[in-house]
């Protein structure tokens, strides 16, 4: 059985009689887990209508590039930042053609050059069209901008003519898109992942802890098991629930959390520290709820262990990535926590009002002692597809 779960897939309809195929394809997504929004475009909407895809999707379908309702609901960048995966299906030689050229004069176009997220096109034309040097060197341009292509099959056209351009089956499309995610690049690869906030106790009900939601770290660890890694996930308290196949193990403070990680790194090929460790804690914990009778109370805070630095600091150690959180001097901070902590990778965001934390969004520079790359704006699903993959390029050895 194929599995979305928890997918945002983006399908783009455009104007070929195959449309009718499409309102099959969201039943497949919908099926396999995910959460499906369509973007229709003129022509698309002159063989299905948008209230067939709302009744489907269970989503508003969106039409228009410059409509202000719409753009105040859900605007073409939060859809493009929204997508796992954007499918095009049916792709007429009309989009393709758009496609290749970058315009961004319709929704699904403009959309299509926002996002970060992989894009897939399923061709359905006439067999000459396909066949013509127009559309050869279209789809030739969109493969080399990493764009994928699935299908078409070959066989009766809507036309009358016999031969390429019929657009793949519903079943066969949801399979494909799949595959997207199922990138096997950490086939064999044991990961240690921390997530999440650490709590560190100042009496039996008050704690200190910080802003961190989990998600960065839960979606890198999706993203490693989708890469075919063995993945443990050592998290402080979140209120997310473990993408399947992870092991997770709760731990509540920084001391903790180093107990779970030293306990599973010898087995580790690689740790990614992604939590956000308390870098204090009460030297004292109150045995009993610290009663409010001074004006002032101080508290007395030693440091935690640093984890991630032991952890770089092993002898014949995982590969090592760090996270770094900064407001201000971001990539000269990190820069410098990558030298300090022998780092092999390091991942700096910006934090502090609407950015980072919380948030589903977000972006990511990242450093290596030779390397560097900028990971812009996007959902964290697809940002820790991304950082999984240059991981993965560096590990192998390949950057
Ligand atoms: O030095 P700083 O705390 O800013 O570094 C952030 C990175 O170090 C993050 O990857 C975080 O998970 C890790 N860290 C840690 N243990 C600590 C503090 C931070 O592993 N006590």
């Amino acid at each position: 059985m194929i599995s979305l779960n928890n997918k945002h897939i983006l399908l783009g309809v455009s104007g070929s009689i195959a449309a009718y195929k499409s309102a099959e394809l969201v039943r497949c997504f919908k099926g396999a887990g995910a959460e499906v929004r369509v973007v229709l475009t003129k022509g698309g909407a002159e063989f299905v209508t948008p209230l067939t895809f709302q009744a489907l999707s269970g989503n508003p379908v969106s039409t228009e590039l410059l409509d202000t309702e719409a753009e105040a609901a859900m605007g073409h960048i939060e859809l493009a930042r929204w997508a796992d995966a954007v499918i095009v299906a049916p792709a007429s030689a009309n989009v393709i053609a758009r496609l290749a050229q970058g315009r961004a004069d319709d929704l699904l176009s403009a959309l299509c050059l926002a996002t970060a997220a992989p894009i897939a096109i399923a061709p359905a034309m006439n067999q000459h069209m396909w066949a013509n040097a127009a559309t050869r060197e279209n789809l030739r341009q969109l493969s080399t901008r990493g764009i994928v292509q699935f299908g078409p099959g070959d066989g009766d056209q809507a036309c009358g003519d016999v031969g390429p351009g019929r657009m793949l089956e519903a079943g066969q499309l949801a399979r494909l898109t799949a595959a997207i995610f199922d990138t096997g690049s950490l086939a064999g690869c044991t990961v240690l992942i921390t997530a999440g906030p650490t709590q560190e106790a100042i009496d039996p009900v008050r704690y200190l802890s910080n802003r961190s939601s989990g998600k960065m770290g839960y979606a890198i660890a999706q993203a490693a098991v989708e890469a075919g890694a063995k993945v443990t996930l050592v998290s402080g308290p979140t209120a997310l629930r473990a993408p399947p196949r992870v092991e997770r193990i709760d731990v509540r403070s920084a001391q903790h959390m180093r107990d779970a990680v030293m306990q599973h790194i010898a087995d580790s090929d690689i740790f990614i520290g992604a939590a956000a460790v308390a870098d204090y804690r009460p030297v004292h914990i109150a045995g009993q709820k610290i009663k409010k009778t001074e004006d002032m109370l101080t508290l007395e805070l030693q440091r935690n262990p640093d984890i991630l630095a032991d952890v770089a600091a092993l002898k014949n150690g995982p590969f090592t990535v760090g996270f770094a959180a900064e407001t201000e001097n971001l990539e000269q901070h990190a820069r410098g926590k990558l030298q300090r902590k022998k780092l092999d990778m390091i991942a700096a965001n910006w934090v502090g009002e609407n950015t980072a934390f919380e948030r589903d969004d977000n972006a990511l520079l990242v450093i290596t002692a030779n390397d560097k790359q900028q990971l812009a704006t996007t959902s964290k699903s697809v940002l820790g597809r991304q950082l999984i993959e240059l991981i993965s390029k560096h590990y192998h050895g390949g950057a």
